[in-house]
């Protein structure tokens, strides 16, 4: 037993769970690099990440998973592309693509066997399709500061960093949900939550992630977004990100942005609500559970899911991590 943060992690126990409840036909195990949890998968991808030769027009969206990242992937394309709605048609994942999602989903196995299955590039090799990109891109990944590639952690490059923060406890519930529906996790949600508090999933320890991004907040290339404001003030939030993009956005184009990104809208929207991943899952029968990407979409959720122990674990951790700091949510 290591003693941490209040909480008493059983490494060997929690890697039990993980052995048993979190690896798939898409997910053989789970590796720790420098510090971070990762998909095995990622071996094959750390080196080539850490080298990759980043170009300075980009824009770097980057996330915890679960915080918000596909609601600022389209804010941020859309505010690139002068509102371009008929362009934004086209699927997410091939407008603003995720860097490492090939670690993520492991899909060589389910190739070998479905002769017929050939995911689309952005999914199969995903740091081709990102190199491959025209500049300006816009970049998705969960990768922490410290697993970026060389150019941005050395101060090389520069491109612009846009970081989504979310409070951690609505992040564990819709990471939970996320993990049954898209990810086939078959576990408990107190395991999950143990899982979480020990920092033993893919891009954790959470307050890790924050922290080091949120130490980088006055550079003039980054900008530290939080999802309670984008809930409570979107069009603030979207003239902030315009204004850092070199953007003018008039009124109504931050009204018609505003709308564009409600939930609603967003949960209707195939480009952007993960309907090609949840179709593959009901295809392979992946996953256990079905849900929807864009589950709920509230501040506080975590209140219907949580009882008041965990509630107070959750708290408890978070002051150990922040005490020191000037973060808070
Ligand atoms: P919930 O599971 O709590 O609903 P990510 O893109 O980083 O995976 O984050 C997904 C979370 O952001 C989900 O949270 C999803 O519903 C929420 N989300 C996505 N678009 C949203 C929007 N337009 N408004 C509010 N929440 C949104």
């Amino acid at each position: 037993m290591v003693a941490s943060n209040q909480e008493n992690f059983n490494n060997e126990e929690l890697d039990d769970i993980l052995r048993k409840h979190f690896t798939n036909n898409f997910r053989f195990g789970y590796v720790t690099i420098d510090g971070t949890t990762m998909p095995k998968r990622f071996e094959d991808l750390h080196e080539q990440i850490l080298n990759f030769e980043v170009n300075e027009d980009d824009v770097w969206i980057c996330s915890f998973p679960k915080t918000g990242t596909t609601w600022t992937q389209e804010m941020v394309w859309m505010i690139m592309h002068d509102l371009d709605f008929e362009g934004g048609q086209v699927n997410l994942g091939q407008r603003s693509p995720f860097l490492e999602v090939s670690a993520i989903y492991d899909f060589r196995n389910l190739m070998r066997n479905n002769k017929d299955f050939v995911p689309p590039p952005f999914l199969q090799d995903s740091l081709k399709f990102v190199k491959e990109q025209e500049n300006p891109a816009c970049i998705k990944t969960h990768l922490p500061f410290h697993l970026l590639p060389l150019d941005i952690q050395s101060g090389r490059k520069n491109p612009k960093i846009i970081y989504v923060a979310r409070n951690p406890k609505d992040t564990c519930v819709s990471y939970y949900h996320h993990s049954r529906a898209l990810e086939g996790y078959t576990g408990t949600f107190d395991d999950f939550v143990r899982l979480f508090l020990a920092g033993k999933l893919n891009f954790a320890p959470y307050w890790d992630h924050v922290l080091r991004y949120w130490e980088k907040r006055e550079q003039s290339n980054v900008l530290f977004v939080k999802y309670e404001d984008m809930k409570l003030d979107l069009p603030g939030v979207i003239r902030k990100v315009a204004s850092f993009l070199g953007k003018n956005l008039s009124a109504e184009q931050v009204a018609a942005l505003s709308n564009h990104l409600s939930f609603e809208n967003m949960k209707n929207n195939p480009a952007v609500n993960y309907e090609m991943v949840t179709e593959l899952n009901k295809k392979f029968n992946l996953t256990r559970h079905h849900g929807a990407f864009m589950r709920s979409g509230t501040i506080g959720g975590y209140k219907s899911q949580m009882t008041p122990e965990i509630v107070d674990r959750f708290d408890k951790w978070t002051e150990f991590h922040t005490g020191n700091t000037d973060f808070s949510f």
